[in-house]
C-alpha cells in the first residue's frame, strides 16, 4: 500500500516507518521536525520526507497525494508542564488531526491507523473487595501529599486491586495530553461517519526501546532513569514506586501499527486496540532492572509526585492478539539490556 505517516522522524514513527518498509509498503512521511524534539537537526529517512506541520492545511494536501492510508502518528506527547501547555496540546493534537481528516475526505483516503494512548482510560479499572470493578476517581492532591498514593474505591474507600482495562470501557482523560489523545479519538470516529472511512486507534502503552527521546520534556520514565544512571546517580522513582505500568517495545508497537493498516474495521467506524506486553510492571521493577543492568546504585523513592499522573495504567490487549494477531515479542529483561547498550 502508498502510507502516509505522519510523525515518521520520530521516536515511534522511525520504528514504524522501518517496519511499513520491510513489509513493501511504500512510505512517504510528513513531519514538521519540532524543534523542542529534533533541535534542529533533520533526521535521514530512508523515504520521501515533507518537512510540514500537519496543521498545514495545503501541505497535507500535497503529502496525500496517491495515498491508500495514513498511520497519524505526529503530536506532542508528555504529560505537560502545567497549564499554559494547554493551547499547545489541543493545537498540536486535535486541530492537528482535524485539518488531516479534512485533507484525507477531499483526497478520498479511507483508512486511518491513530497513534492514541492508554491515558485516555484515566485511572482504569480497579477491583474492590466489595464493589467488583469500579472506576477510581479523580487523584486528591491532599492524599498524594500525605502518601497515600492508592486511588481508593469510590462507593466504600477500600483499597483497590488494579485491574485490566478494556476497549469498551468510558474515556476519562485526567490531564491535558489524555484529553487530546480522546478528541483525536472522537474526531477521527466522526470523520469516519460522515466519509465511510475506517480507523483502527492505537492505545499504546509506555513505550521504550532504542531511540527513546532523553533529555527532553519528551522523556519517558525509562530514558530519565537512565540519564540518572550514566550520570552515577539513583534513578528517582516518584511515589511509592508501586504505580504500574506496562512497559512495551516499540518494535513490537511498531509490529502492532503496521498490522493495523489492514484491521478489519467496519466502514465508518472506529475500532480501538489497546497495545501492551500483557505483563504489568510496576516503577520501582523498572528502575530496579535498569540499575542492574548498568551495575548502577539502587533506585531512591522519594515520595514526590506529579499532578496529572495516574497511578495505575494497565489494560488488556487481548483483542489486537485475537483479530490481529499480534504477539509481543521482546522480552523485558532483554528489552532492559539492549536499553542500557543504546541509550
Ligand atoms: C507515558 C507516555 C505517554 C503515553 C502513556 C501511555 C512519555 C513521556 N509519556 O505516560 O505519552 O501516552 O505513557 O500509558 O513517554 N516517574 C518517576 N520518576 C521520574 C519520571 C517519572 O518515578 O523521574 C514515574 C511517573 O510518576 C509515572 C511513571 O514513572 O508514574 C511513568 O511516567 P512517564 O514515563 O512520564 O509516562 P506516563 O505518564 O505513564
Amino acid at each position: 500500500m502508498r502510507i502516509l505517516l505522519t510523525g515518521g522522524a520520530g521516536f515511534i514513527g522511525r520504528h514504524l516507518l522501518a517496519e511499513l518498509l520491510a513489509l513493501g509498503h511504500q512510505v512517504r512521511v510528513l513531519d514538521s521536525l519540532r524543534p523542542d524534539v529534533h533541535r534542529g537537526r533533520t533526521p535521514s529517512l530512508p523515504a520521501e520526507l515533507v518537512r510540514a506541520d500537519v496543521r498545514d492545511s495545503e501541505a497535507v494536501d500535497g503529502a496525500l497525494r496517491d495515498v491508500d492510508a495514513v498511520c497519524h502518528l505526529a503530536a506532542k506527547v508528555g504529560l505537560g508542564v502545567d497549564v499554559q501547555d494547554l493551547p499547545d496540546y489541543a493545537s498540536s493534537n486535535d486541530l492537528g488531526t482535524a485539518v488531516l481528516l479534512a485533507a484525507m475526505a477531499r483526497a478520498g483516503v479511507g483508512r486511518l491507523v491513530l497513534a492514541s494512548s492508554m491515558v485516555v482510560y484515566g485511572e482504569g479499572l480497579g477491583r474492590c473487595p466489595a464493589h467488583a470493578e469500579v472506576r477510581p476517581g479523580p487523584r486528591i492532591e491532599a492524599s498524594l501529599a500525605a502518601g497515600q498514593f492508592e486511588p481508593p474505591c469510590p462507593v466504600c474507600g477500600q483499597a483497590l486491586l488494579p485491574a485490566l482495562v478494556g476497549e469498551d470501557a468510558a474515556l476519562d482523560p485526567r490531564n491535558a495530553y489524555a484529553a487530546s489523545k480522546s478528541a483525536q479519538e472522537q474526531l477521527a470516529a466522526s470523520w469516519a461517519r460522515l466519509t465511510g472511512g475506517r480507523v483502527a486507534a492505537m492505545r499504546y502503552h509506555n513505550v521504550y526501546g532504542p531511540g527513546m527521546p532523553r533529555d527532553t520534556p519528551y522523556a519517558g520514565v525509562a530514558a530519565i532513569f537512565l540519564s540518572a544512571l550514566r550520570l552515577g546517580e539513583a534513578a528517582q522513582v516518584f511515589e511509592d514506586g508501586g504505580q504500574r505500568r506496562d512497559f512495551v517495545h516499540v518494535r513490537d508497537i511498531a509490529a502492532a501499527t503496521a498490522a493495523a493498516v489492514q484491521a478489519p474495521v467496519a466502514a465508518g467506524t472506529l475500532r480501538a486496540y489497546n497495545v501492551g506486553s500483557g505483563t504489568p510492571r510496576t516503577v520501582g521493577e523498572m528502575a530496579a532492572a535498569l540499575s542492574r543492568a548498568v551495575a548502577g546504585p539502587a533506585p531512591r523513592i522519594t515520595g514526590a509526585y506529579r499532578l496529572g499522573d495516574v497511578r495505575h495504567v494497565t489494560a488488556d490487549s487481548t483483542r489486537l492478539r485475537t483479530e490481529l494477531g499480534w504477539r509481543p515479542t521482546v522480552d523485558f529483561a532483554d528489552g532492559i539490556d539492549e536499553l542500557a547498550r543504546v541509550l
